[in-house]
């Protein structure tokens, strides 16, 4: 059977994405529900290094596969009960831990190695239930081994290189009182004067209770304009694009009007679709905003509008060399056969329309265009069913 071409352009897109984004090795640990000796996730990095989680999943093997659901003492589980196979083997979700905790992530993150229970989810919602068992039985842990001298405390910190990454100083402890951290800024320069990316890894900033104002946040300088990232752009330890920049020369600033130990951030920063080098310059500087004052958040959600016009300014102007015009190139190839694909689909349909005495469409043929030439269909990619499949794909470039 044809792959429906709406699943052939998300697949497309995720690859791309992978290939743009996704410059680290993805480790992975996975662990069963029953086996009595084992009922924890062991991620762990090799020293000098700290771990990133970035996607947890929980995922259920298939009803005739036998995998004990709950914790099963005196059974030894097959090994293939245990780990990822394929999509019609295995169906899951994201997993978040009990009330959205977010636990497994932020216990793990910014450690050198950890232990964490194995959770479970229903799968009703998710599954096809005459297929998959109703509860998952095992878990994947998805993250990145990062070496701590690519990471700067936005504190006090220099460092170059193609990767790097800032964070609370603290972490993976929370931000200091704003009379220690309120200031403290990175100027971020490119070589090659590439575009630089802003990944967030991971963004908790606390609003301030009594006002219910966002009063911590990273404020980007870049040439005259000015963004920020701050509690609306919390990401639940999903990788994402927070911004590009203009210039090739940006300074961030922590803003932090909260007294006491508050919040977290974790970014990565990168030459834009290039392989140029950064320099991060970080220090503690006079603060803009001091303890208990207020500040107006500029960029409420700096949507995927902007970034997109942003990445389409790159890719005109031509800034993206090395790296990104192998990307572009690989890009090009892949829409000019998806164009091809739909010349023919339309063609082949024009054809049938021409050839077919019937006049009636035939929904079961039909279903494949239409949903493609008219996608109604709002719910996001990351809702649909295979969530994780697709996710997955994108990780494993
Ligand atoms: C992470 O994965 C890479 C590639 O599979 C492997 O070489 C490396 O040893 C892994 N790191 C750890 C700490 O397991
Ligand atoms: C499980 O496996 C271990 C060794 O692999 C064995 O000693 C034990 O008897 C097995 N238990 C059961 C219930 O099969
Ligand atoms: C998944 O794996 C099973 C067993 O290896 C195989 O029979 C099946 O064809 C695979 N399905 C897909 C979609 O690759
Ligand atoms: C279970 O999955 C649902 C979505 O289907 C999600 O909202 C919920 O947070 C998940 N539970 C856990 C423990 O991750
Ligand atoms: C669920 O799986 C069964 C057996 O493979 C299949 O007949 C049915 O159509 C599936 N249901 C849905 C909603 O996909
Ligand atoms: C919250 O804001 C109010 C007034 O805007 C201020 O008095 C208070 O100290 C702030 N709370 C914290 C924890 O900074
Ligand atoms: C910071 O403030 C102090 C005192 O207000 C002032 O002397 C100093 O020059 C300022 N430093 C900078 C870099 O603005
Ligand atoms: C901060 O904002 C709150 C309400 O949003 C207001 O009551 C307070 O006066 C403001 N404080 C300052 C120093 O502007
Ligand atoms: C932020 O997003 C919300 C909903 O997604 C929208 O209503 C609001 O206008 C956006 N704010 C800005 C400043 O773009």
């Amino acid at each position: 059977m044809l792959l429906k071409i709406s699943n052939v352009l998300i697949i497309i897109i995720l690859l791309s994405v992978g290939i743009c984004t996704s410059t680290l090795v993805a480790n992975v640990s996975e662990e069963c529900m029953g086996n009595t000796n084992s009922n924890f996730l062991f991620p762990s990095c090799f020293s000098g290094e700290v771990m990133y989680v970035y996607d947890v999943y929980s995922y259920a093997k298939t009803l005739d596969s036998g995998c004990p659901q709950i914790q099963t003492s005196n059974v030894n589980v097959s090994e293939g009960c245990c780990a990822f196979h394929n999509a019609s083997e295995d169906c899951g979700m994201r997993y978040y831990g009990p009330n959205g905790d977010l636990t497994t992530y932020s216990d793990c993150s910014g450690s050198v190695s950890c232990q964490k229970p194995i959770g479970w989810n229903d799968t009703i919602k998710v599954c096809n239930q005459s297929v998959f068992l109703p509860q998952t039985n095992y878990m994947q842990l998805n993250y990145h081994c990062i070496e701590e001298i690519q990471i700067c405390s936005i504190c006090s910190c220099t460092v170059s290189g193609t990767s790097l990454y800032i964070w609370n100083g603290e972490y993976p402890n929370a931000v200091n009182d704003c009379s220690l951290t309120s200031g403290c800024s990175c100027s971020i320069k490119s070589s090659g004067g590439s575009p630089i990316q802003l990944i967030a890894f991971d963004i908790r900033f606390k609003m301030n209770l009594t006002s219910g104002d966002c009063a911590q946040r990273l404020h980007i300088q870049d040439g005259k304009s000015e963004f920020d990232i701050a509690c609306d752009d919390h990401n639940a330890f999903k990788k994402r694009t927070v911004y590009i920049s203009t210039s090739n020369d940006i300074k961030l600033r922590l803003d932090n009007s909260l007294e006491g130990s508050n919040g977290y951030f974790w970014i990565q920063v990168k030459a834009f679709e290039s392989i140029d080098t950064l320099t991060l310059h970080c220090g503690k500087e006079n603060a803009t905003y001091s303890c208990n004052d207020n500040f107006t958040i500029i960029s409420e959600n700096i949507t995927e509008f902007v970034l997109q016009d942003r990445i389409n300014k790159v890719a005109e102007s031509g800034n993206g060399v090395g790296i990104g015009t192998i990307i572009g190139v690989v890009v090009a190839i892949i829409v000019l056969v998806v164009l091809a694909l739909i010349a023919y689909r339309l063609w082949k349909r024009y054809k049938d329309k021409n050839t077919k005495v019937d006049p009636k469409p035939d929904p079961e043929t039909d279903t494949d265009d239409d949903e493609f030439f008219n996608n109604n269909d709002q719910t996001p990619i990351t809702s649909r069913a295979p969530e994780a499949v697709l996710i997955r794909m994108n990780t494993n470039i």
